[in-house]
């Protein structure tokens, strides 16, 4: 598919911006984002959408994200290029059905991999924080592929806990997926000592986070935050965020014994910019 799309842009608009096109491409359902690179006009891409929808025939909507995500809501600014007017889908990823509006939740299939990864490392009866649950997709996911006790997820963003509450009927999850509207730092707070593992996926909240994950681990846990660092290459990216947590760590009262179990690149973000997580076990002092 993304090898079709690569072909209509190569035609449109020459092989050297179709290869910025094609690597901007986001699928959501049955709609397409496009994020625009500087140096193509919108107009242009007006006509790579018609294009696209002429030969995709199961995607009725384009947009071109004129901006990176932004705000507490992590939302793009969108602008419409062809088809329907319509920022609500469905998409489904992992067998499991999610109901979402990319104008008013972040959602992202370049973290697919993530979600089943975590999922895969929970075990049964765990209880689970997640911070940041947008509309629910790491929390459903855990839920339907693991055998969690609960996932308490939770949202500062109105709609995102309204596509949550939603999801979590349509996959089935009642009681298991736990939906909170609110500012997790705070929310947080009421579950000291209580769970198993913390899921802390908003980048720039995670530093802030990640000592209030640590009070919330019972006895020992794992905890997930995703970090992003400016680096020159991949290795120096990891290095950089394992130092700022490790020193986070052994900082920290509340720890007896770590160790960083897991460290990965989730996906580069710009020139020289990555998002990294880390999967971090801590037992309580
Ligand atoms: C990067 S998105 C999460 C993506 C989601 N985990 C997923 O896999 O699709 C970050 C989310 O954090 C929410 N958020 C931002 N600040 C928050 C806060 N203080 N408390 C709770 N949620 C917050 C945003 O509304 C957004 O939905």
């Amino acid at each position: 598919m993304v090898r079709l799309v690569r072909e209509i842009a190569k035609e449109i608009l020459g092989e050297e911006k179709a290869n910025l096109v094609w690597s901007s491409l986001d699928i959501v359902g049955d709609i397409a984002v496009i994020r625009k690179p500087p140096s193509i006009e919108i107009e242009d891409l007006m006509i790579l959408a018609e294009e696209m929808l002429k030969k995709l025939k199961w995607l009725k909507s384009v947009w071109a994200a004129i901006s990176p995500s932004e705000g507490s809501y992590r939302l793009r600014r969108l602008e419409w290029l062809a088809g329907e007017k319509r920022t609500e889908t469905l998409y489904r990823e992992h067998g499991c059905v999610f109901k979402v509006d990319i104008a008013r939740v972040y959602i992202s299939p370049r973290l697919s991999y993530e979600h089943i990864r975590i999922a895969r490392l929970v075990k049964p009866g765990e209880n689970i924080i997640n911070m940041f649950a947008g509309a629910g997709l790491f929390s459903i996911i855990i839920a339907r592929f693991a055998k969690p006790a609960r996932v308490i997820s939770i949202d500062i963003n109105e709609d995102a806990y309204r596509f949550m509450l939603e999801n979590i009927e349509l996959n089935k999850v009642q009681g298991i997926v736990i939906p909170i509207k609110g500012d997790a730092l705070e929310i947080i707070d009421r579950y000291s000592n209580n769970v198993q593992r913390v899921l802390i996926p908003l980048p720039e909240l995670a530093l802030k986070a990640f000592p209030k994950a640590l009070r919330a681990i019972d006895r020992e846990g794992y905890i997930h935050v995703y970090e992003f660092a400016k680096a020159r290459n991949k290795l120096e990216a990891l290095e950089q965020v394992e130092k700022t947590y490790r020193e986070a760590i052994e900082s920290n009262r509340d720890v007896a014994k770590y160790s960083i179990e897991g460290r990965r690149i989730v996906r580069s973000v710009g020139p020289r910019k990555y998002q990294v997580v880390l999967d971090v076990w801590v037992k309580r002092s």
